[in-house]
């Protein structure tokens, strides 16, 4: 087993930060927030709580030394609230005890008394209101307004997607001490060690060098621990700052379902033409995306919605609008896709329609319109290399087949019903609404033995990104895997380094590495050929720790070269940096060049429905997916197989519950239900062929985030098995498609 991590964690020694061993005198943090969604603090006494043995301070924005302020993109959000509150679960006090129990407890003998405020929850109300959050954004392409007349078919309609809580293994954990002259430590649960450095050293009024945050690793974090891990990380360190203690904060699972924001439910209106032939020729879309209170991301995360609103197709009309809608919900955050999902749902609903309307099917008009290479985005650039096709054309062989078994077997039966869908993706590689953020730094160091040590910001969180680096290392180096270990991500070392997130953290701190690594190769090779009276270093080669002189061995190899460069007093250790190149955009156009590139794919969803339950069960997923030339296939099928298990739950069965008054109820696993290996599908990963990508490191392509999408499939699998039940059904798009909503639209009157 090469990848260090699989092994450890099958063995259970994986250290997360929960896991560290606690100096003596540790003390425990515990959060008390609002239990309402919007009011006014009239009245906050922290006597009683104080009272309790056991507790050592109880925190508030009053004890902030430097700017209670943490919002990343709009400076909207207080580390910890004061006078307004605007969610339930809005942090407002940090109790600090001798153990986590006696700070949860203390938290309930806090008093507070609010005047209440009107709290909205749904994104058209806060639209209706004039709740925004910043202007609204259009992307277009075309002419939509004079595209309508020359469309023979034209279809509108309302889509619905709902949120998904992240449900990473690991709930947000911190641990923070004091360090020499007022500095500190900070080992936090975070894919943004950078974005905690910057927060914690505004808020306690620090220069940033005094803060050294470090991660180790992450049990998941899928997006939620992009922006959301810096409030408790910031805290920690207010406390252990003030108290001048180690302090550990760990969200209980509850607590952190219910303080932390989710993926962001849409709620998106539609308009698409098309030609009699399935061309479609223009397509109007509003996105009304619930934001919960505070920004967040949420401004990113529309620009991903608007960036893939018309998914894998061309479309020669297109006008692309999203509102930042402002509720009282807890803010709303990064989850896999980045927005991309939910702008996808829409357009697949549109397609459904029109097909519906038609009298064909969907793909007819998906495969009619895919992508070409020089085929124009809304957002300018032109798709440089586009795989659309091939993926499709992979995918939809023998599909003859499968919709004649089908067809077979809903003539057989009549309570069960199948379906099957086919579902495009295309998804864009970069950090599009914040172009500087597509840069990284890697540090090597060798030592003597002849063993590596690579420092970059990548956070490896289950996606085997320490594994690809490894890879990358030992590859250029050509020595074995076991030489290299990849240190945690580390502030000190690292600076300034970008999330670890759009799946960008292999391409990004890999490229770094390699330009690091191939800087020390040439050291090495240089004094080599000296060592071998050679001119020039164009000849020898590193294979398998062997150097070889014109393909022949030497006498020389990696362990000795490496102690001479030593002996030599050459330098053992270097630094690069890394940035994509070619990105641009002019924000006041909405017309640039933002991705490096695109991933493309197509995947065959089937579901069988039980029509008399109204229960389903997706059966199969086969997925043609471009992976470039995979750094590691046995991980990326990974990725693939986790992330359309992911979107299929968000489509399907996980659904978040709230009380009238905000509070949610869906706040354990017993009641908010994800897919378990009982439900997850069988997945058939099939690897596009002679796919290349010079921008990706050695010819790969990110994989993390696209595959989410192909779980889209899954809602349209289903509803074409309840019209296969009911043939009078017309399509409603609002996910998830629980059972409850498949069994009412079976039998509605
Ligand atoms: N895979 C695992 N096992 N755990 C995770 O938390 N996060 C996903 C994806 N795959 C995640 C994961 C998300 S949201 C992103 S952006 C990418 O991994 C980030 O890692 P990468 O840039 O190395 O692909
Ligand atoms: Mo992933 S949502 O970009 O962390």
């Amino acid at each position: 087993m090469k990848n260090i991590d699989t092994l450890l964690h099958v063995k259970g020694e994986s250290q997360f930060t929960d896991d560290l061993i606690l100096p003596e005198g540790t003390l425990h943090a515990a959060v008390f927030s609002s239990p309402i969604a919007h009011g006014k603090i009239t009245h906050l006494n922290l006597e009683t709580a104080k009272q309790v043995d056991g507790i050592y301070a109880i925190l508030t924005a009053d004890d902030i030394p430097g700017d209670n302020q943490i919002g990343v993109i709009i400076q909207d959000e207080p580390m910890l609230a004061v006078e307004e509150v605007h969610y339930i679960g809005q942090p407002i006090a940090l109790v600090i005890a001798k153990n986590a129990d006696i700070a949860r407890t203390a938290t309930m003998a806090i008093a507070i008394e609010f005047e209440e405020r009107p709290a909205i929850f749904d994104a058209r109300e806060a639209y209706v209101k004039e709740q925004l959050i910043g202007a609204p954004r259009t992307l277009s392409l075309g002419n939509i307004e004079t595209a309508w007349q020359n469309c023979d078919v034209i279809v509108d309609g309302k889509v619905e997607s709902g949120g998904q809580e992240h449900i990473y293994l690991e709930t947000q954990s911190v641990f923070a001490y004091p360090t020499e002259n007022g500095g500190l430590k900070v080992i936090s649960s975070t894919q943004s060690p950078n974005d905690v450095q910057r927060m914690i050293s505004s808020v306690l009024n620090l220069p940033m060098h005094k803060i050294e945050v470090d991660v180790l690793r992450l049990g998941g974090g899928f997006g939620g621990k992009e922006n959301q891990a810096t409030p408790w990380a910031v805290m920690t360190a207010l406390a252990a700052f003030k108290l001048k203690k180690s302090i550990k904060l760990v969200l209980n699972r509850d607590e952190d379902m219910r303080m932390t924001g989710k993926r962001h439910p849409y709620s998106s209106d539609f308009k698409m033409g098309l030609t009699h032939d399935g061309k479609i020729l223009a397509y109007q879309v509003t996105f009304y995306q619930n934001a919960g209170a505070i920004a967040d991301l949420s401004p990113g995360i529309l620009g991903r919605s608007l960036f893939h609103a018309t998914n894998s197709y061309f479309i020669p009309h297109v006008k692309a609008t999203g509102y930042i809608c402002c509720t009282n919900l807890p803010p709303n955050t990064a989850f896999r896709g980045f927005g991309s999902p939910q702008g996808i749902f829409v357009i697949e609903s549109a397609i459904f329609k029109a097909a519906e309307q038609m009298g064909i099917v969907p793909s007819f008009i998906q495969k009619k319109n895919l992508l070409k290479t020089g085929d124009e985005f809304p957002y300018g650039m032109k798709v440089e290399n586009s795989q659309a096709f091939s993926c499709w054309e992979k995918a939809e062989h023998e599909i003859e087949k499968r919709e004649q078994k089908i067809q077979n077997f809903n003539q057989i039966h009549s309570l069960l019903k199948k379906g099957m869908a086919l579902i495009p993706i295309c998804f864009g590689i970069s950090f599009n609404g914040a172009l500087f953020m597509n840069q990284a730094n890697a540090i090597v160091h060798i030592y003597t033995d002849g063993s590596i040590s690579v420092s970059t910001g990548a956070i490896e969180m289950g996606q085997g990104v320490n594994m690809k680096i490894r890879q990358i290392v030992a590859n250029i180096f050509s020595v074995s895997l076991n030489r290299v270990n990849i240190e945690s991500s580390n502030t000190k070392r690292i600076a300034n380094m970008s999330p670890t997130s759009a799946s960008l953290a292999a391409d990004l701190n890999g490229n770094a590495t390699k330009l690091a690594c191939l800087k020390l190769l040439d050291r090495l090779k240089t004094l080599a050929a000296k060592k071998l009276n050679v001119a020039s270093t164009e000849d020898l080669q590193i294979k398998e720790e062997i150097l070889h002189l014109k393909g022949e061995p030497t006498d020389l190899n990696w362990q000795s070269l490496i102690v001479d460069m030593y002996l030599n007093r050459i330098s053992l250790t270097s630094h690069a940096h890394y940035r994509i190149p070619n990105l641009y955009f002019d924000e006041s156009k909405e017309k640039g060049h933002p991705m490096a590139y695109h991933v493309f794919g197509t995947a065959i969803l089937e579901a069988t429905l039980d029509c008399l339950r109204g229960t389903y069960k997706i059966d199969s997923v086969k997925v043609v997916h471009d992976f470039g030339k995979s750094l590691n296939p046995l991980i990326d099928k990974g990725q693939v197989e986790g992330a359309v298990v992911q979107g299929i739950g968000w489509m399907t069965i996980e659904e978040l519950m709230y009380a009238d008054n905000g509070s949610l109820l869906t706040d354990t696993l017993a009641n908010y239900t994800i897919p378990d290996i009982r439900f997850a599908p069988d997945i058939e990963v099939d690897f596009l062929e002679n796919s290349e990508n010079p921008l990706g490191i050695f010819n790969s392509k990110a994989i993390g985030e696209p595959p989410f999408l192909y779980g889209i499939g899954a809602y349209f699998a289903i509803l074409q098995a309840m019209k296969a039940f009911r043939p009078t059904l017309t399509g409603q798009f609002s996910a998830p498609l629980t059972s409850e909503k498949v069994l009412l639209s079976l039998y509605k009157v």
